[in-house]
């Protein structure tokens, strides 16, 4: 049986961190499917095919893991029941992360009693790194490099 896991976020943009994460659950899954967060009620710097087509790019190298790349509105447990995919990958940066993240594990498994969070610890040197900092950071002219893939970068000064 193929372990597959879904990994979903807004991804606006993916960052270090992301990519962190990714490489940490490929060690685990078979599979990852990286599902962006299609959300037109929220404000974005990148359109969901933007994000999608920057991180089909950007994907790390993974040795027997497969990534895919994809899309998904409505409810995360709709989408984990039609992709067939029970694991969902969160990274977990700071004790401050873990409230949140405990609320949303738990409610979802309230919807869906087969659906299990799996935390992944981000490592230190990426762990203070967010998209809604980095879109700051870029908005008031500072500097991102280092922070998220050169293509990001690019794509955010153009
Ligand atoms: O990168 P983010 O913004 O922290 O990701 C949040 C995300 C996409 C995982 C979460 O908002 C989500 O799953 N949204 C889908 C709607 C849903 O299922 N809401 C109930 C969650 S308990």
């Amino acid at each position: 049986m193929i372990r597959r896991a879904i990994y979903p976020g807004s991804f606006d943009p993916m960052t270090n961190g992301h990519l962190d994460i990714i490489t940490r659950g490929s060690h685990l899954f078979d599979e990852i499917i990286i599902a962006v967060l299609n959300n037109p009620a929220k404000v974005s710097m990148f359109t969901v095919e933007e994000r999608k087509a920057m991180i089909a790019e950007i994907l790390p190298e993974t040795e027997n893991c497969k990534l895919i790349v994809e899309d998904f509105s409505g409810l995360l447990v709709d989408y984990a029941r039609e992709r067939e995919a029970f694991s969902v990958i969160r990274g977990i940066r700071a004790v401050s992360d873990y409230e949140y993240e405990l609320q949303m594990a738990l409610m979802n498994r309230h919807l869906e009693s087969r659906l299990e969070t799996i935390f992944l610890v981000a490592s230190p040197n990426v762990s203070y790194i967010s998209s809604s900092l980095i879109k700051q950071i870029y908005n008031l002219g500072g500097n991102i490099d280092g922070l998220v893939p050169k293509l990001i970068a690019e794509k955010m000064k153009s």
